[in-house]
């Protein structure tokens, strides 16, 4: 595996890698990888001649400093992970590299910046679609991997390259969780053992949830999913929501959407969770 901390050198490697007629398939992370991460990375080695991994703790899209300065890095592991997988190229540059000054672009994305994670963490997918345009505009790959797990960060990026008319091809993955549920996530190293114990419960709830699908509405459910995650006290709810698939705005009858995720978001100690599940 080569790594670049340049976009210089990367852009010229990548070059040959495109004029010898390669696909390239990119995976942008934050490290500290996981099998979430390694499963998108998997399938873009699957679907393309050639991996390009970015690791790069973007300091713009945290709200939260603590948040930032918590977050885990490990840049030795994340690349010998890598290596094992089989991934060609890494880009790990330092915030100088990506914003030797400020970038000051705004988006609008529209109903998406209105609800959810765009309610709760103001500036914060600002920030991600700044450095995404940025990557993809360095790598320019033909395809792209995103995981559920961010349903709607995903939902973000597809608009911002449809926005900006990027050629790149944006795949959806899977959420991947550990064997009792609870869905993969970089800061779950920072639980606490009896945080990690509790933690499950929340993916257990969800799943509860999509069988009282046929018995309650949806105003119903999220009530009901709200009052299960409360009634644990170490969980701090930021949100409970029911949205349909595309806008994710919120609906009232099950008839008014055409497919519905029941997402939530909490803080269990000083760790911020979020997991979502299909309804249909
Ligand atoms: P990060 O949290 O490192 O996630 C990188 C990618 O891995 C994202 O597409 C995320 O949805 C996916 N991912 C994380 N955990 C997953 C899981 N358990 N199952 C499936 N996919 C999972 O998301 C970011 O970084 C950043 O916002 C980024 C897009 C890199 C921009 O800075």
């Amino acid at each position: 595996m080569k790594t670049f901390s340049t976009i210089k050198a990367l852009r010229e490697a990548l070059s040959t890698v495109r004029n010898a007629g390669n696909t390239i398939g990119f995976v942008p992370t934050m490290g500290a990888l996981h099998e979430g991460h390694l499963d998108l990375m998997r399938r873009a080695l699957k679907e393309n001649d050639c991996l390009v991994v970015s690791i790069f703790v973007n300091p713009i899209q945290f709200n939260n400093k603590e948040d930032l300065e918590k977050y885990p890095r490990v840049l030795e592991a994340d690349s010998k992970m890598l290596e094992s997988i089989g991934c060609q190229y890494l880009f790990a540059p330092d915030a100088n590299e990506i914003y030797p000054e400020p970038d000051k672009s705004e988006y609008d994305f529209g109903l998406l910046s209105e609800v959810m994670e765009a309610a709760f963490r103001p500036g914060h997918f600002n920030g991600v679609a700044i450095v995404v345009r940025k990557l993809f505009e360095i790598v320019e790959p033909e395809t792209a991997y995103f995981g559920e797990k961010d349903f709607q960060q995903l939902a973000v990026i597809k608009q911002l390259v449809k926005m900006l008319e990027m050629p790149v091809k944006i795949i959806p993955c899977s959420i991947v969780r550990e064997t009792d549920g609870l869905a993969m996530s970089s800061r779950n190293v920072r639980l606490t053992s009896h945080e990690r114990q509790l933690a499950p419960n929340i993916y257990m709830t969800l799943q509860k949830a999509i069988k009282l699908r046929n018995v309650l509405s949806p105003e119903e459910l999220r009530r009901w999913t709200r009052e299960q995650l409360e009634a644990i006290p170490e969980f701090n709810i930021d949100y409970v929501e029911i949205a349909e698939d595309q806008q994710l705005q919120p609906f009232q009858h099950w008839n008014d959407a055409s497919g519905a995720i029941l997402f939530v978001a909490l803080f269990l100690g000083k760790v911020r969770l979020i997991d979502n599940v299909r309804i249909f």
